[in-house]
């Protein structure tokens, strides 16, 4: 995607100060998901480095979903999708991490998830937990993570750190 294009739909990222709690900058990608133009910029951005490298594209729930189900479309290879704890019909796989306050869970099936290379796909990157679970989580059920794609990280909050240099952000702040 041009320069231009990637400038627009960033601008069309939003946001709110003090939610969901005061003193967190929550960053919408609601305006960007509704523009057709913007959505295909972004998810051209976020596949094209790893182009003809991966056989699958991997989101965690929900708004990792976004993204990943359009990448998958784009990039013309099968989605593995990583839900939350509690969510799936048959035995599942699963990772647990920590969040600032607690834990949680996520699963997944490992339907053809045995030998592939996968892209792994989140909206935001923030401390970096979910994206390192999900990763764990991919390596556990026999894929092999060939890339991690974030549209929006998050500096300061230590995600790179935690996932390694090898992170593409299509957008950083
Ligand atoms: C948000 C976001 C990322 C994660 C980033 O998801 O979509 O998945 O947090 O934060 P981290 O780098 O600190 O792990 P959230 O858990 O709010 O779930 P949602 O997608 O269902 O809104």
């Amino acid at each position: 995607p041009d320069a231009s294009a990637l400038t627009r739909a960033e601008s069309l990222i939003t946001s709110i100060p003090d939610y969901p709690k005061p003193g967190i900058v929550f960053r919408d990608i609601t305006p960007l998901l509704t523009d057709a133009a913007a959505l295909r910029t972004v998810v051209e951005a976020l596949i094209e480095p790893f182009a003809g490298r991966f056989d699958a594209v991997a989101g965690v729930e929900a708004r990792g979903f976004l993204l990943a189900g359009a990448a998958a479309i784009a990039a013309d290879v099968g989605l593995m999708p990583i839900r939350k704890a509690g969510k799936l019909p048959r035995p599942a796989a699963s990772m647990s991490y920590d969040l600032e306050y607690g834990s949680a869970q996520i699963e997944m099936h490992d339907d053809n998830a045995a030998g592939a290379r996968v892209l792994l796909l989140d909206d935001v990157l923030a401390t970096g937990g979910t994206l390192r679970a999900g990763r764990d989580l991919l390596q556990a059920v026999g894929s092999e993570v060939v890339g991690i794609a974030t549209l929006l990280e998050i500096d300061g909050l230590g995600g790179r750190e935690v996932l390694g240099d090898d992170v593409h952000a299509v957008f950083r702040v």
